[in-house]
């Protein structure tokens, strides 16, 4: 049976989601949801450009699910619309793609973790952390998981990029809508370093400014106020830490994101524009360089093919019936992260998760 698909939200994203699962085996989009006009028409002209299709289109999440029809839904609609939307969602029996960042705070996180918690056997929420499936980076996870680098000691993962882009309605020029950059962007570093780390943190520490963009830019909501630089430590236990080093004005990089992951025995890196993972081992001091072939990807996209692999992970735990391979608790830790390094930003002070969990 084909999976029938509902979108909630066609932007940037929504169109993402369109575009990828036209290339899924067995998927359709039925259903485009969105408030604003000139995005529902494009999400629905998406769908007719990629599958032949028209599908029903809404201007409101609760119509679409009123109509019927959609087997999994999509959520892709600014970062602080997503609980009150996945909680009407989760009232249904329907799958969800839940965009990142799960929530903006971590109160809503736990409210969308208890609803799906309460819902039919069998149902698959998965949260959209999808840098997990960037070919580099799952490299080096498959690196790790095999344990030729030893026990994992440090991951040090550094994004410099360009500016967050114009967004429907700005909302991502402003804490407020997107629970902060490091909420925001960065959810995906840390649920990357929770993974890397096969646990949970314990303490926080991060110095963070809003210095170079957007600061002539003014809109109704007011002057923005998201942060476009900083560093990050984030402590395990004694003997782990990771760090994030995040800057939004580094146009100029060979690569978007590169990630460090050192081990009592090696080393991996992952350089995800380059798509290269490299392997250095202390025994001999060598350095091996992979390039990485994406396979199994039918459609690269916005994100390195990533978006297509978490597809797959989505319909292939829909169709088993297992639960998502990212689920809600990675969500709510990756948001926590987030909340803390705000807290420690605004504070001064290291934050223990202790205190925002
Ligand atoms: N996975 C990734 O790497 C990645 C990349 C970009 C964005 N995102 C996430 O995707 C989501 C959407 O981001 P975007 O870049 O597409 O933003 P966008 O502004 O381009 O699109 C958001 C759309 O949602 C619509 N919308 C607002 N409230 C809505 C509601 N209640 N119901 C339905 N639609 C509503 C808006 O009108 C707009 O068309 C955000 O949560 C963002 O963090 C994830």
């Amino acid at each position: 049976m084909p999976i029938r698909y509902g979108i909630v939200g066609t932007g940037m994203m929504g169109i993402e989601h369109i575009e990828n699962i036209a290339q899924l085996e067995g998927g359709a989009v039925v259903a485009v949801c969105d408030p604003d006009p000139v995005s529902l028409d494009a999400g629905v002209a998406a769908v007719t450009k990629t599958s032949g299709a028209t599908p029903e289109a809404f201007e409101d999440h609760r119509a679409l699910l009123e109509a019927g029809g959609c087997d999994a839904v999509v959520i892709a609609t600014p970062n602080h619309t997503h609980g009150e939307v996945a909680l009407d969602l989760l009232a249904t029996d329907v799958h969800l793609l839940i965009e990142k960042p799960l929530c903006t705070t971590v109160e809503e996180c736990r409210a969308v973790a208890a609803a799906a918690a309460a819902g039919p056997p069998g149902r698959v929420v998965q949260v959209g952390l999808e840098y997990r499936f960037m070919p580099p980076t799952m490299a080096l996870l498959a690196e790790v998981r095999s344990g030729s680098l030893g026990a994992v000691r440090m991951v040090s993962i550094r994004e410099h990029r360009f500016p967050f882009l114009s967004k429907v309605g700005n909302w991502n020029r402003f804490n407020r809508y997107t629970g902060g950059t490091f909420v925001e962007k960065c959810c995906h570093f840390f649920d990357l370093m929770n993974l890397i780390m096969g646990d949970a943190p314990v303490r926080v520490l991060a110095s963070a400014g809003h210095d170079v963009n957007h600061l002539d830019e003014s809109y109704d909501d007011g002057a923005p106020d998201i942060i476009d630089n900083g560093y990050v430590i984030v402590e395990y236990d004694e003997s782990r830490r990771a760090m994030l080093d995040l800057c939004m004005f580094a146009e100029g990089s060979k690569n978007q994101q590169e990630i460090s992951v050192v081990g009592d025995i090696a080393k991996a890196e992952a350089l995800v524009s380059e798509s290269v993972m490299r392997i250095g081992r202390r025994s001999d001091w060598s350095v091996e360089e992979r390039q990485i072939e994406p396979a199994g990807i039918a459609h690269v996209g916005m994100h390195h093919g990533s978006s297509y692999l978490e597809h797959v992970a989505f319909a292939e735990s829909i169709r088993t019936r297992r639960p998502a391979q990212v689920g809600i608790q990675d969500g709510l830790l990756a948001v926590a992260v987030g909340v803390a390094a705000h807290r420690s930003v605004e504070t001064g002070a290291a934050v223990m998760m202790d205190e925002v969990l």
